[in-house]
């Protein structure tokens, strides 16, 4: 008798094996990544041929990647696989590793985000960042969402920024729980309303590019859902990338997955291919749970 976890892997290997046989069956990863890495149009990040170094260990090889205008890109694939390097390269947030090296080409439309005349700064408020761990600053409400606008001057006086702090509090979903409390300091809310201020303050400053790190592994799933919900409604005006340990959630939220293993980027497609007929083995063993 199987147990009930046992259970689904097996029935979701019946299942992935009913659909189609498979047309890889070795565990070596492929020469060139499996599926639709690239895109035709509407693309936001261009990645190419990128390869990042720890001191001389490489942590990527060789990842060409786009990431598509409003899509949510989901990122998976076993502990230590490269996810949140590859993510921290597309904001430049791998700067700030003294030994870390990226080379290749990342661009933001048209723009060479690796250019030395871009500003960091503003790279980072175009491609907002959401932690594991929501991270609010020890400030009020208000002030969490106000600094951003305030320090790249988006706004003209008191009347506008307040505009914007209810804008992108409403927006992501906290407007009607913090409307009568915004003096009070933002690490005193719940887990889940931390982690919705801190996409509340990534949005204030009109991003085009929202990278998420597991943003809810730190939630229950009650919060968990809320934080799916807004992803999905995030997507109209925001492209956004997101790296999940949770297949579920990256089946109910992306449009496009892709599956990484030890740093090499083994296939990417559409996320229902990924989860019922996956290209390579290395991907159907990991959707299937016999790793990671
Ligand atoms: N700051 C660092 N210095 C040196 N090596 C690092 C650093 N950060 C990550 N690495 C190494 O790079 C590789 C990829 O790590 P990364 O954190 O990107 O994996 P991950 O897929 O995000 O894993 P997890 O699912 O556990 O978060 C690992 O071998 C890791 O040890
Ligand atoms: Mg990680």
């Amino acid at each position: 008798m199987l147990a009930a976890d046992q259970r689904e892997t097996f029935m979701t290997v019946v299942e992935t094996r009913a659909v189609a046989p498979k047309k890889t069956k070795t565990t070596e990863p492929p020469d060139k990544t499996l599926g639709k890495p690239l895109l035709e149009k509407k693309v936001s990040m261009h990645c190419r041929e990128v390869d990042v170094f720890y001191g001389d260990q490489q942590a990527i090889f060789d990842v060409s990647l786009d990431v598509g205008k409003y899509e949510v890109l989901a990122m998976i694939g076993p502990s230590g696989c490269g996810k949140s390097t590859f993510l921290r390269c597309l904001n430049r947030m791998n700067d700030t590793i003294d030994s870390c090296k990226v080379t290749g080409s990342i661009r933001l439309d048209d723009e060479d985000i690796y250019d030395p005349a871009m500003d960091v700064e503003l790279l980072r408020a175009r491609v907002g960042m959401v932690f594991q761990k929501p991270n609010p600053f020890p400030k009020s409400i208000y002030e969490n969402i106000a600094y951003g606008p305030r320090i790249h001057g988006l706004t003209r006086d008191k009347t506008e920024l307040d505009e914007i702090v209810e804008n992108s509090l409403a927006r992501a979903g906290l407007w009607d729980e913090v409307k009568d409390r915004l003096d009070d300091v933002g690490t005193g809310l719940s887990g889940g309303q931390q982690q919705r201020l801190c996409i509340a303050r990534a949005i204030a400053i009109n991003p085009e590019v929202i990278l998420m790190d597991e943003p809810c592994s730190a939630l229950d799933p009650i919060a968990t859902a809320t934080v799916e919900e807004l992803i999905d409604e995030l997507r109209q005006r925001y492209t956004i990338a997101i790296v999940t340990h949770s297949m579920q959630q990256a089946a109910r939220v992306s449009q496009r997955t892709a599956y990484f293993h030890l740093g090499k980027l083994i296939e990417v497609d559409k996320t229902d291919k990924i989860f019922t007929n996956p290209g390579h083995e290395l991907t159907e063993a990991y959707i299937t749970g016999r790793f990671g």
